[in-house]
């Protein structure tokens, strides 16, 4: 390889024949003569555009269709030079002295510079990276092993996201076994049962209605509001009239049901429009499979007996769903906020099918402070709200094609959008680019490796 020319951010390199690299792949151009080179990835090909090159291949095609015998030498020079590439490269970073810096004052020789591929782990090293806690994710271009610190998960936002079947789904069983196998605690929202292969990891399936039983009692009156209004609809004059008499019938009776509440009602409230208002909602929630007066489900009880839960959320009808999802952050929020729960992450799968769309902003700032760190999965980036894509600390693309949905990854800050486009459209199923904190901020492609344990969650097909 050898440096052609730069533009801008952009360092062009002549590939010869042979020469094979992969989009993607990081390259370190260096002058040994002048101690400086370039850290660069490869984001795109490009064939040579030599003047009368055309003319060479027109010639060359016309030989080959007339007089071909199999005995006429062709010159070797023009058949290499046709399959010259350049690699269109983003300079990433600069070098100096065995690391990478921010800036060097001169630019590496075009005629003597050495352009060596770079593992992610002599990457890392150059970067001055070192783990704390280290996650085998799969192997980098080159084949390597590549390892991520769990450490840069800690406390942060993450996305998995990609085309259907690209292996979003399988990347986040991974990450969730690997953070539970390091010490952390996982909670898992299972939309589809495809997460229960984990069971025999140690994780612990929650099943709506067999494991969660809430008596409404325990939700409290905080949480009970929040699920009428937000999630039921129930207007504001009303609500406020139950969060009133939330506080009387507990004084009184010790209890809170629909029958209690319809007696409270006859006795204090004229209006037959707020009366029924009151108990159709109520009645919605007594009904749901997972609240019973008996049950006694405490999610204080959580991470004492397991480090991964998973939610089962598959059974349940779409307002279930969307009414345990509300009771599950609601009480978890002040659970942390309380320091009653130690801190979590949360995988979401297709959040936006039952995290309420106020929610988002609650779950991205003020409760990831408290220890609430959302990784969200979905194959339909702007399903997401805009706030989350403005603080998003790693992002694990996988393959699209769709120009819509990558348009949508360009908003996120630190991202370099035209190049990220460029390597994502031409993932294989299985591989990513990894995006943010936990590679420094130098777009990595990983292929994920494959997990030890029973992978649940294949599409079910017809045919097999
Ligand atoms: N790195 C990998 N190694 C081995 N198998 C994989 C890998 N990644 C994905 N697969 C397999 O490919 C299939 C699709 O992967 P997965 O379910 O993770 O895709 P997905 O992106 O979550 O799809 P969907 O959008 O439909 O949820 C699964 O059968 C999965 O086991
Ligand atoms: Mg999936």
């Amino acid at each position: 390889m050898k440096v052609y020319r730069k533009e801008g951010d952009t360092l062009e390199i002549v590939a010869f024949p042979g020469e094979s690299v992969y989009k993607g792949e990081y390259l370190l151009v260096m002058d040994e003569e002048k101690s400086v080179g370039l850290i660069v990835q490869v984001v795109d090909f490009e064939y040579v555009d030599v003047p009368g090159l055309i003319e060479e291949v027109i010639r060359e095609g016309l030989i080959r269709l007339s007089t071909y015998d199999g005995s006429v030498e062709y010159d070797r020079v023009s058949i290499l030079i046709n399959d010259l590439k350049i690699l269109k490269c983003k300079i990433r970073s600069a070098y100096k002295g065995g690391r990478a810096v921010n800036f060097v004052d001169d630019l590496p020789s075009r005629a003597y510079s050495k352009i060596v591929r770079l593992s992610a782990d002599r990457l890392f090293e150059i970067i001055g990276k070192d783990v704390k806690y280290p996650v085998l994710i799969g192997s980098d271009l080159l084949g390597n092993s590549m390892v991520i610190d769990a450490y840069e998960l800690d406390g942060s936002l993450t996305l998995i996201t990609g085309m259907k079947g690209s292996g979003k789904s399988h990347l986040a069983k991974l990450l969730a076994y690997s953070l539970v196998s390091l010490g952390g605690n996982v909670l898992i929202f299972d939309l589809n049962r495809e997460y229960l292969g984990l069971e025999s990891e140690g994780f612990r399936v929650l099943e709506p209605g067999e494991d969660i039983v809430f008596s409404i009692e325990y939700l409290g009156k905080d949480t009970v509001v929040n699920v009428m209004t937000k999630i039921l609809d129930l207007p504001h004059v009303s609500s406020n009239i139950l969060a009133e008499l939330w506080d009387s019938i507990m004084r009184r009776e010790g209890r809170f049901n629909s029958g209690i509440v319809a007696r409270y009602l006859d006795a204090s409230v004229k209006n037959l429009m707020v009366k029924d208002a009151i108990l159709s909602r109520l009645n919605i929630l007594e009904n749901c499979r997972f609240i019973d007066p008996r049950g006694g489900f405490r999610l204080e009880g959580l991470f004492k007996d397991s480090r991964g839960y998973i939610v089962n959320l598959r059974d349940l009808s779409g307002v279930e769903r969307r009414i345990l999802v509300e009771i599950f952050l609601s009480k978890i929020s002040r659970l942390l906020e309380a320091r009653r729960l130690p801190p979590l992450f949360l995988f979401a799968e297709e959040a936006h099918l039952y995290i309420r769309e106020t929610y988002w902003e609650d779950i991205v700032t003020r409760m990831r402070h408290f220890g609430l760190f959302p990784v969200f999965i979905t194959n339909q980036p702007d399903s997401l709200d805009q706030t989350i894509f403005r603080q998003l600390d790693n992002i694990f693309v996988f393959r699209f094609l769709n120009d819509k949905d990558l348009e949508t990854l360009s908003k996120v800050s630190n991202v370099d959008a035209d190049s990220v486009k460029l390597v994502v459209k031409d993932l294989g199923r299985g591989s990513c680019l990894v995006l943010g904190r936990v590679v420094s901020d130098f777009p990595l492609v990983v292929r994920v490796r494959d997990v030890g344990f029973e992978a649940m969650g294949r599409t079910r097909r017809m045919f097999s």
